[in-house]
C-alpha cells in the first residue's frame, strides 16, 4: 500500500527500514524523519507522517513480540514510544494552529 505519495513509498518499504533500525538498536525511539533519512528521502508535505507513526508503533510491537523481550521491557518501551509520538503530534497541531492564526 502506498503510504507517501510525495516520495512513492509503500508500507512494506517503511516496515523494512524500521526493522533494520531496530536490528541496529532495538530500544531506540524511531520517528518518521529517521525512517525517511535512512531511505535518503525527506518529508515534503509530511501528510503521511501520522500513518508512518502508526506503522512505527505497530512494527515495533511486532518486532519485540518476535524477539521475546520481557513484557515489562516491551510495556515500558511502548509507553515511552507512544507518549513521544503523542507529544510530537500535539506539538505539530499547535504549530499548525499558530501558523494558521498568524497568516
Ligand atoms: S505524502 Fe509523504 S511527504 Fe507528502
Amino acid at each position: 500500500m502506498l503510504v507517501c505519495s510525495c516520495n512513492y513509498i509503500t508500507d512494506q518499504e517503511i516496515r523494512q527500514v524500521i526493522t533494520d533500525l531496530l536490528d541496529q538498536d532495538c530500544w531506540q525511539l524511531i520517528v518518521p524523519a529517521k525512517v525517511y533519512h535512512a531511505m535518503e528521502k525527506r518529508g515534503r508535505c509530511c501528510g503521511c507522517f501520522p500513518n508512518v507513526v502508526d506503522i512505527i508503533i505497530q512494527t515495533t510491537e511486532e518486532y519485540h513480540a518476535r524477539r521475546h523481550s520481557t513484557e515489562d521491557e516491551i510495556f515500558d518501551f511502548m509507553s515511552r514510544l507512544k507518549q513521544f509520538h503523542e507529544e510530537n503530534r500535539r506539538a505539530d497541531i499547535e504549530r499548525r494552529q499558530k501558523s494558521h492564526r498568524a497568516a
